[in-house]
């Protein structure tokens, strides 16, 4: 019998997300509100002679490529610690949740555990950067951010700087979502360019619309403070309206944000980058019997609280 221990391998999870208000809006530096999932990513460390990735059979060749450049960036920014870091999710990936900002963070956390340093979410959210960078281009930096610290924020990019500004929303009262997976999506970095196209060209109406979206998360982050849920979901309803206006939605999105409605979300809307696919969340006092009914019916999806008490 073996009696000598193995060392337990080091640990770090980052957090998925959605965003209840101000999708892309934030990418031109107005507010957005944004929330941690309970799923995300889970990254694992075990000692190796040099520090590396284990790289999934399943990625495309593309996306190997640019996993090892975003883990080089993490790894420089931590001192490459000798370890080999894995990973495992259960969150649905590509549909909107964050699972690159959650892959990010749970790397980050498992690099700066082995090599000894702070793991506080400054720190954490500072290596994140560096591998969103490598996934997305010119992120906002909304999602690595709400992954680092785990709580629901109204964030802003700062003007003239690569960081933004967070600020954490306590609610009185349990901000819970429906989250439904509506279908495969083309990657964020298309659906933000093609966007960005269209502002350029008619740059004056894409703003005002951008500015009213600034408006609603700040009137959002208002009701979440109060603890007014129904103003919220009369938020995200009009948010919801306004990203079709930018040609973000897309008949599959259309068609869960009206079951979502038709079921009595207090408010539902895409999240994330939408486009021709993705997620979309539903707003409701209790969303248990939501779930339920929605799985009944072979609806892929799941709820998260957001912020507020929990229950014991
Ligand atoms: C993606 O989760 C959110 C977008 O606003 C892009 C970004 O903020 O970088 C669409």
């Amino acid at each position: 019998m073996n009696t000598k221990s193995e060392p337990e391998p080091l640990t770090g999870f980052g957090a998925g997300k959605v965003i209840l208000l101000g999708e892309h809006s934030v990418v031109y530096g107005y507010p957005a509100l944004a929330g941690p999932l309970s799923r995300g990513v889970t990254a694992r460390a075990e000692p190796a002679n040099k520090c590396q990735i284990h790289l999934p059979e399943a990625l495309t060749q593309e996306q190997r490529k640019v996993l090892k450049a975003a883990f080089g960036r993490a790894m420089e920014a931590c001192g490459a610690p000798g370890v080999k870091v894995s990973f495992d999710t259960n969150l649905p990936l590509s549909m909107g949740l964050g699972s690159s900002g959650a892959l990010s963070v749970a790397c980050a956390r498992v690099l700066l555990k082995a090599a000894g340093k702070s793991t506080k979410p400054a720190e954490v959210a500072r290596v994140a950067w560096e591998m969103e960078q490598e996934f997305h281009g010119t992120p906002s930096g909304v999602d690595h951010t709400t992954s680092a610290l785990e709580e629901l924020i109204i964030y802003r990019r700062k003007p003239g700087s690569e960081h933004g500004r967070a600020r954490v929303l306590e609610s009185p009262v349990p901000v819970r979502v429906v989250v439904v997976m509506a279908g495969p999506r083309s990657p964020t970095r298309t659906t933000v360019g093609a966007l960005r196209e269209r502002q350029a060209r008619w740059a004056e109406r894409y703003q005002r619309i951008f500015r009213e979206i600034g408006m609603l998360a700040n009137e959002g982050a208002e009701a979440v403070e109060e603890g007014d849920l129904e103003a919220l979901g009369d938020v995200m309803n009009v948010n919801h309206g306004l990203l079709a206006a930018l040609g973000l939605s897309s008949p599959s999105l259309e068609k869960k944000v009206h079951l979502l409605r038709d079921m009595g979300a207090l408010g539902a809307k895409l999240t994330g980058a939408g486009g021709d696919g993705g997620a979309v969340i539903g707003l409701f006092h209790d969303t248990a019997p939501v779930v339920y009914e929605l799985m009944r019916s072979g609806v892929d999806c799941f709820e998260s609280q957001l912020a507020g008490p929990r229950a014991e």
